[in-house]
C-alpha cells in the first residue's frame, strides 16, 4: 500500500504492515469489516469475499485467533485494531472504500472485569456497557472521518438500532443497547461530520433468531404438562423482524452497498409476532406449544439474571410499543428486491427448520 500517511499515523502503520497477511490487489476496492470474526462482521467478510472486485479486510484485535485465521484462508486481509484506540483504527481503515461497522454492547456487559469496573463506579453494568459501545462507536465515526475522501458515496455501512428514547418521546429512558447505537449511528456522525453522514446508510438488524440461546427461559419454556411456552412481555400478535444474522446480514449488507447512500434499512428475513413464531417452531418439532404475554416482572424473573432481565424486557415492551423499529419507516429486504437489487434471506420459518433441537427437547 503506498498512500502516504500523516507522521502521527506511521508507527501504527508500521504494526498495519506487520498485521497485514496479504497486500490488497491493485484496482480492488477495499472493505474493512468490524467484527469480522465475528455474527454481522463474519457474515458480511464472507458475502464481499464472493465479489472479486473487492478485498475484505477484516478487523479484529487478535490476527492469531482461529476465527481471524478461518478468514484469512477464505482469502482476507487481517488487521489487528483495538476499537477503544481511534488510531489503530485510523490506519486499519487508510485507503477503504467501504466501512461496515458494527458495536458490541453485551461484551462489556457479561465480562466479569468490566462488571466489576462498574461496581466500583457505582454504576449498574447496564450503564456501563452503554457507555463502552457508545464509546466505541464514537471512535469508529471518528477514523472513518479521517478516510472519508476515501469512501465511496455509500461508503459508511453502519449496523445500527433505532432510538428508544427519542422514538418514545422518552418513555423508555434506559433501553441502553438501542441508545448507545443510535446516538452515535446516526447521532454524533450527523451532527460532527456532516461529509461522513452523507455517505452514510443506517442499518438496524432484527432480533437475532439465535436469540432463544440468551432467554431459553422465555423462548422455551417447558411446562409441567411437557408442552413449551413462549414468555414475552410483548403481545403474542405484535409483528418484529426475525434475521438470520450469521447466514443473511452479508447479503443484506451487499445490496445496501448497491444503493444510493442516506437511506435507513431493516435487516430481516421474516417480520412476524411470537405468537406466530411459537406456532412454527411447534409444527416443526411437533410438541404442543403456547404463547403467554407476561408483565416485565415475569419476563425479568425468566431471564436468570436480572440486569439481563431488565435490559432485555424494555426491548420487548418497546417493541409492543412504538415497536422495535421505534415507528421508522425503514427500507426492507423486500424493498430491495422490487428495486431490482438480488438480497436473499431466510425466513424465520427455514430456520427453524435447518435448527438442531434436540438440546432444548432433551430438557
Ligand atoms: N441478539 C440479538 O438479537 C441482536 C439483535 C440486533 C442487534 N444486536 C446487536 O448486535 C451486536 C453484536 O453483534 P454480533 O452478534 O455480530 O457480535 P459478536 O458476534 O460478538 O462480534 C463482535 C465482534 O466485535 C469485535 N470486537 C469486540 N470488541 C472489540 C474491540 N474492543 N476492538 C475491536 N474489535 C472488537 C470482535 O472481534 P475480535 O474478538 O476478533 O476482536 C467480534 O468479532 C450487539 O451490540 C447487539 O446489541 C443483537
Amino acid at each position: 500500500m503506498s498512500c502516504p500517511l500523516p507522521n502521527h499515523l506511521s508507527l501504527q502503520f508500521a504494526r498495519f504492515q506487520n498485521c497485514t497477511e496479504t497486500t490488497p490487489m491493485a484496482g480492488k476496492k477495499i472493505i474493512c469489516v468490524i467484527g469480522a470474526t465475528g455474527n454481522q462482521g463474519g457474515s458480511v467478510a464472507r458475502r464481499f469475499l464472493q465479489d472479486p472486485r473487492f478485498t475484505v479486510r477484516a478487523i479484529t484485535r487478535d490476527p492469531a485467533s482461529a476465527k481471524a485465521q478461518g478468514l484469512k484462508v477464505l482469502g482476507a486481509e487481517v488487521v489487528q485494531a483495538e476499537l477503544d484506540d481511534v488510531a489503530t483504527l485510523e490506519v486499519a481503515f487508510q485507503g477503504a472504500n467501504v466501512i461496515f461497522s458494527v458495536t458490541q454492547y453485551w461484551e462489556p456487559f457479561f465480562r466479569p472485569d468490566c462488571r466489576a469496573k462498574a461496581a466500583e463506579l457505582g454504576i449498574s453494568c447496564r450503564r456501563y456497557a452503554y457507555d463502552v459501545e457508545y464509546r466505541q462507536g464514537k471512535n469508529i465515526a471518528d477514523a472513518a472521518a479521517s478516510v472519508v475522501s476515501t469512501l465511496d458515496d455509500n461508503g459508511f455501512l453502519v449496523s445500527t438500532l433505532s432510538h428508544a428514547n427519542k422514538s418514545s418521546g422518552g418513555a423508555f429512558t434506559e433501553l441502553y443497547h438501542f441508545d448507545a447505537k443510535a446516538d452515535v449511528f446516526p447521532g454524533y456522525v450527523a451532527d460532527k461530520y456532516p461529509a461522513l453522514a452523507a455517505k452514510m446508510s443506517c442499518i438496524h438488524t432484527g432480533y437475532f433468531m439465535t436469540s432463544y440461546q440468551i432467554l431459553p427461559g422465555s423462548y422455551f419454556n417447558k411446562q409441567s404438562d411437557g408442552s413449551y411456552q413462549m414468555r414475552f412481555a410483548t403481545a403474542e400478535d405484535r409483528p418484529v423482524p426475525h434475521l438470520d444474522v450469521t447466514s443473511d446480514t452479508g447479503n443484506f449488507v451487499y445490496a445496501v452497498s448497491q444503493m444510493p447512500p442516506g437511506k435507513d434499512y431493516m435487516a430481516a428475513g421474516s417480520t412476524v409476532g411470537f405468537g406466530e413464531y411459537i406456532k412454527l417452531w411447534g409444527k416443526a418439532t411437533g410438541v404442543p406449544v403456547s404463547y403467554k404475554q407476561v408483565t416485565f416482572e415475569e419476563q425479568v424473573a425468566d431471564s436468570g439474571d436480572p440486569d439481563l432481565g431488565v435490559e432485555v424486557t424494555h426491548m420487548f415492551v418497546y417493541s409492543d410499543s412504538p415497536g422495535y423499529d421505534g415507528g421508522m419507516n425503514l427500507i426492507t429486504a423486500e424493498d430491495l428486491r422490487k428495486a431490482g437489487i438480488d438480497c436473499p434471506m431466510t425466513s424465520l420459518e427455514e430456520w427453524i427448520s435447518k435448527q438442531d433441537w434436540s438440546g432444548i427437547l432433551a430438557q
